[in-house]
């Protein structure tokens, strides 16, 4: 096990590229169990859960052949292979084998989800859309058993908006008889982006992105070859990151569109940012002000951000109130920003944060993905070293981000955890 140092302090200047979605490439990799022929992913990133999903497919029978960022997956010989632990618990996005699996074989067995600790993440839409299929779905000792004679079309009505549920819905529905319609749908651009897939497969998916999808059942789905969209948490996080401490970067292949939120709010701070067709280019300011931020579905402030954003907020000149809607517990990361001299505190659903405050550099630990970029940040503004564990969360999102923040100019580093270290966590 490693641990990651930051010594703060350091100007950001230069070019940084964004890789492939993580919350896309994780329901595309699940999503090619549907196709009878080859399918080829390109721009995938280099993360932990790439390299997860694409074993559980070799685990069920299938081929992932990696190279780089593109995966050629041969689906033709998968089984439903029942999953129900190992690789399957790493993460939350294993999920997307239940959708997947029942529109293919009919049934699948998988193990309930693991994934970041930030607060209660049920899956009752997704059962729910399924059971509407025609599935009978059980939960036998910590797995979900899904099984139907045949999925049927249906109207299915979300009551609460989820990506997870609206994908997991798409995959079980391309293949079933007749018409479903998914209302209350979520509209992140990963939606489109794994619509566009199944399309490109032969599915036939209208709405994708507004809030009623329309899916008409085919028989089969073929092969083909899919470019991911580019990652916007990724994008977002060095955006805020160059905010905080940059001269003069450059985040190269964006969408900004699907930054929008992020980029009024800097804006308001007082950040000056100018949008390119595929790049932003972001200088930092000595003084920001404070503002709110409220966590919504999309397109509002993505709770992905908040955790990042909120470091950042510890610079700016007067009080921010910071309120997640989407995931009202997902404020791990406050306590260890409070031991690096930040003034926050949790009410409820929301963290008030007192600006600015010079951040000292601290022990600290990642208690979970976002957590650890928005602990990176602080250590990136603060005064001496900080020194971060659990980096193992921030490895299933970020690719490489050591190098990328290297490459930047930053001083950040890895090394080795002594045992007596491991033992403590582990305590
Ligand atoms: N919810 C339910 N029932 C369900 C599903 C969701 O009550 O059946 C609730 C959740 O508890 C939450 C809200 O609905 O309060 C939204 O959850 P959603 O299903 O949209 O989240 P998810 O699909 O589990 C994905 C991303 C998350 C991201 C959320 C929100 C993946 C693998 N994960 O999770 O990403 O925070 O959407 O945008 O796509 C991350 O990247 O760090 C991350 C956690």
């Amino acid at each position: 096990m490693q641990k990651l140092f930051v010594e703060g302090g350091t100007r950001l200047k230069g070019t940084v590229k964004i890789g492939g979605a993580k919350n896309s490439a994780v329901a595309l990799l699940p999503a090619t169990i549907l196709a009878d022929s080859e399918v080829i992913i390109e721009g995938l990133p280099d993360i932990s859960d790439v390299v997860i999903l694409s074993e559980l497919l070799e685990e069920i029978g299938g081929t992932a052949k990696r190279d780089q960022g593109t995966v050629h997956i041969d689906p033709t010989k998968m089984t439903s292979m029942p999953l129900p632990n190992g690789k399957v618990k790493k993460l939350r996005a294993s999920y997307y084998f239940m959708g997947a699996m029942l529109g293919r074989f009919k049934r699948a067995v998988i193990g309930l989800p693991g994934g970041c600790h930030i607060g209660p993440r049920p899956i009752d839409q997704h059962i729910k859309g399924f059971e509407a299929l025609g599935a009978e779905v059980t939960n036998e000792q910590g797995a979900i058993y899904l099984r139907a004679e045949e999925l049927t079309g249906a109207r299915i009505y979300l009551d609460v908006v989820s990506v997870g549920a609206t994908i997991n819905i798409m995959l079980a529905a391309v293949r079933a008889k007749g018409k479903t319609v998914i209302e209350n749908a979520a509209r992140e651009p990963e939606i489109i982006d794994v619509a566009t897939l199944l399309t490109s497969m032969g599915a036939k998916i209208k709405g994708a992105g507004t809030d009623v999808i329309r899916i008409e059942g085919v028989e089969t789905l073929s092969g083909c070859t899919h470019t991911i969209i580019p990652d916007r948490i990724e994008a977002g996080t060095y955006t805020i990151m160059a905010a905080a401490q940059g001269d003069d970067v450059l985040i190269d292949n964006v969408i900004p569109q699907h930054l929008e939120p992020l980029l009024a709010k800097l804006r308001e701070m007082g950040v000056d940012i100018e949008e390119g067709e595929e790049h932003l280019r972001v200088r930092r300011s000595d003084e920001t002000t404070a503002v709110d931020i409220k966590t919504l579905v999309h397109p509002g402030f993505p709770t992905d951000l908040q955790q990042p954003f909120t470091t950042l907020l510890t610079k700016a000149e007067g009080t921010s109130i910071v309120t997640d809607t989407i995931y009202t517990a997902r404020f791990k990361h406050i306590d260890e920003l409070r031991r690096m001299n930040a003034e926050i505190k949790v009410e409820g659903s929301s963290a008030i944060v007192y600006g600015p405050s010079q951040l000292q550099g601290a022990r600290v630990c990642a208690s979970d993905l976002r957590a650890g970029a928005a602990l990176i940040i602080a250590g990136l503004i603060a005064d001496g070293i900080t020194e971060i564990t659990g980096i193992e969360h921030i490895e299933r999102g970020y690719e490489q981000i050591t190098d990328k923040l290297t490459n930047l100019g930053a001083k950040i580093w890895k090394e080795e955890m002594t045992e007596e270290e491991m033992a403590q966590i582990q305590n």
